[in-house]
């Protein structure tokens, strides 16, 4: 049985391990290029817990009718760097909704309308991204 003070802990111990969003700033890779945007496979309705999983990395100029292999209908939460702009479209070929994203943090894409009854999380098969 666990005891009273190691159920407090718990928390604690998982708080450095959290996911946590780059904020549009500070938006680059592991080569400090400055990125359009990143996109993750995970969000989470705490929004120091969202952009977790696994990530896409968006160059300046990326133009993906196509999503990349195994990201089709994947992404849940995304930044976008400062001064650029991430298109995304609902279905594959640019077509389907579409819906601009200006630098900041998505924490979940659940919160974005695509259509009258959709919303965006795991709906995003195709992205343009400028700066
Ligand atoms: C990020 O890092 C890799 C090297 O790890 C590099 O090849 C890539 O072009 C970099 N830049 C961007 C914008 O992704
Ligand atoms: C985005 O969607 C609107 C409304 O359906 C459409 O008129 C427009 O052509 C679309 N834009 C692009 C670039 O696909
Ligand atoms: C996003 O979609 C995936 C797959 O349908 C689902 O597992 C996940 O719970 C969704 N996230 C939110 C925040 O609704």
């Amino acid at each position: 049985m666990m005891t009273l003070n190691s159920l407090l802990l718990l928390p604690l111990l998982f708080w450095g391990v959290m996911a946590q969003c780059p904020s549009a700033a500070d938006l680059v890779n592991d080569s400090g290029e400055k990125l359009c945007a990143r996109m993750f496979e995970n969000s989470n309705m705490y929004f120091d817990q969202s952009c977790g999983g696994k990530f896409l990395d968006v160059k300046n100029g990326d133009d993906f009718p196509y999503m990349p292999l195994g990201w089709g209908n994947k992404i849940s939460s995304l930044v976008v760097g400062n001064r650029c702009t991430l298109k995304v479209w609902s279905k594959a070929g640019k077509t389907g909704n579409n819906r601009s994203f200006s630098a900041g943090i998505v924490y979940q894409l659940k919160d974005y309308a695509n259509g009258l009854f959709g919303d965006w999380n795991d709906s995003i098969q195709g992205y343009y991204c400028t700066c």
